[in-house]
């Protein structure tokens, strides 16, 4: 099957590689030529586990090419996927839909044979009908089914979540565009792998739904860490002991700095300012929203406290910044604003992450690089685990010993026993339990 990906940014590039795998003719097309020509020349511009070889082995097999040239790259195509960005837009939150809408009005004149167009983007109930009215405007006679596609796939596990997704959801109202998509999806569906068929706007919705959902989950369990802290009860085992009803179910719930990364912290935005234009408002997603805020700036206090009270003139390190691991991904990452608040408590901080680091330098200001977790624990007064790389799992606690001024370790993700760390001679403040 002949498919044009329109965006090559982390949901395109990860879906066109994984559908070029599938046995696809695969074509990537993005506006950007410094991406393009770095993905020709076999550079992947983003840190995705597994993902260089993936693109290098389809490119080789010659079922994976990355071009500019967008009406080249859509000659022949049976389905257009548009994967372009939808960032929330300035001022109101709402998500911004120009580049979606740009690649409609693109590919309008260009479309001969039946073609189905496949929004992948993240974007708000009612676009797909946006989308059909944008094409059809261009070109009355277009042959065309626009279907909604969304996807769920884990920065750093996008390609076993694109492999073995829990469901794949497909919105649509064409039974010529049902065959084509159950045809792109084959080697999943020969799986087992549920494919759910709805109507366009019910796609939309499950998508933003998904992540709101989400986004709710982690923020109860945070917020009943918090309780925890105050009544001496362990989150660990409050989120087990709620997770194994299998209603509730044991995964995102573990307690932290707060959720951020590009999907969450937008969505959630941008579902509630939906649900108010439609006048029938998410009151506990805009809740969700205040509350993950407000969050990352208590987190600040959290280890003013752990500190003494006071961190003016203190050292701290910090080790994680971006917004989960096995990602390079700074964006809404909870370290900027835990890092900015604690700056303005008169912290100097020194920081480390093991792929983070040259988006950080863009977006922070006044803090110490450093080489390793040791490097950056030297002379502070605490070391603060914000985002839980495995790098930072094992650590050589005799050796933090020595270099740090003060023995204390905030592990924001819970990742150290208690006791393990106090036998070496720390003090330590997990989130959610007794200290
Ligand atoms: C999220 C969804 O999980 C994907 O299903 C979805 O496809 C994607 O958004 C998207 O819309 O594109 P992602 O943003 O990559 O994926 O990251 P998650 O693994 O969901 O983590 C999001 C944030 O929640 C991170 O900051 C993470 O640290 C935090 N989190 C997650 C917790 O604090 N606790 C948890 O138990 C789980």
């Amino acid at each position: 099957m002949r498919i044009t990906m329109i965006g090559s940014g982390y949901v395109g590039l990860v879906s066109g590689a994984c559908l070029a795998d599938f046995g696809h003719d695969v074509v990537c097309v993005d506006k950007d030529e410094d991406k393009i020509a770095a993905l020709q020349a076999g550079r992947i511009p983003i840190f995705e586990p597994g993902l260089d070889s993936l693109v290098a082995g389809n490119v080789k097999a010659g079922r994976l090419s990355f071009t500019t040239d967008l009406a080249g790259g859509v000659e022949g195509a049976e389905v257009i996927f548009i994967a372009v960005g939808t960032p929330a837009r300035r001022g109101d939150g709402h998500a911004d839909l120009s580049f979606v809408h740009e690649a409609a009005r693109t590919i309008a004149p260009l479309l001969k044979d039946f073609t189905v167009v496949v929004t992948k983007s993240t974007v708000p109930v009612g676009t797909g009908d946006e989308i059909e009215k944008i094409i059809k405007k261009a070109n009355p006679a277009a042959d065309v089914a626009v279907v909604s596609n969304p996807e769920f796939l884990r920065e750093g596990a996008a390609i076993d979540d694109f492999r073995r997704p829990d469901r794949i959801v497909v919105g649509l109202s064409d039974e010529r565009a049902e065959a084509v998509m159950t045809e792109v999806y084959r080697p999943l569906y020969l799986n087992q792998a549920p494919i759910l068929f709805t109507g366009r706007r019910t796609a939309e919705l499950i998508k933003y739904a998904g992540n709101a959902f989400l986004a709710m989950k982690i923020t109860f369990i945070n917020e009943i860490a918090d309780l925890c802290e105050q009544t001496g009860a362990n989150v660990r085992q409050v989120a087990q002991g709620i997770g194994l009803d299998k209603r509730i179910g044991s995964k995102f719930l573990h307690a932290g700095p707060g959720y951020g990364g590009s999907c969450f912290p937008k969505d959630t935005v941008a579902l509630a300012k939906t649900a108010q234009d439609f006048g029938s408002p998410l009151r506990l997603v805009e809740t969700t929203v205040a509350v993950n805020t407000a969050r990352k700036r208590s987190i600040a206090r959290k280890i003013v406290a752990a500190c003494g009270g006071d961190v003016s003139e203190k050292k701290i390190a910090i080790l994680g910044l971006t917004f989960k691991p096995n990602t390079d991904d700074m964006r809404e990452s909870p370290a900027l604003t835990i890092i900015q608040a604690l700056q303005d408590a008169g912290a100097e901080i020194s920081a480390y992450d093991p792929e983070g680091m040259a988006h950080a330098r863009t977006m922070m200001e006044n803090v110490d690089f450093a080489s390793d977790p040791y490097d950056a624990a030297k002379d502070a007064e605490a070391l603060v685990i914000i985002t839980e790389w495995n790098a930072f799992r094992a650590m050589d606690f005799k050796r933090l010993k020595q270099v740090m001024k003060t023995p204390l370790l905030v592990d924001l993700r819970n990742i150290y026993r208690k006791d393990e760390v106090k036998g070496h001679g720390f003090a330590y403040v997990g989130v959610g339990r007794p200290t």
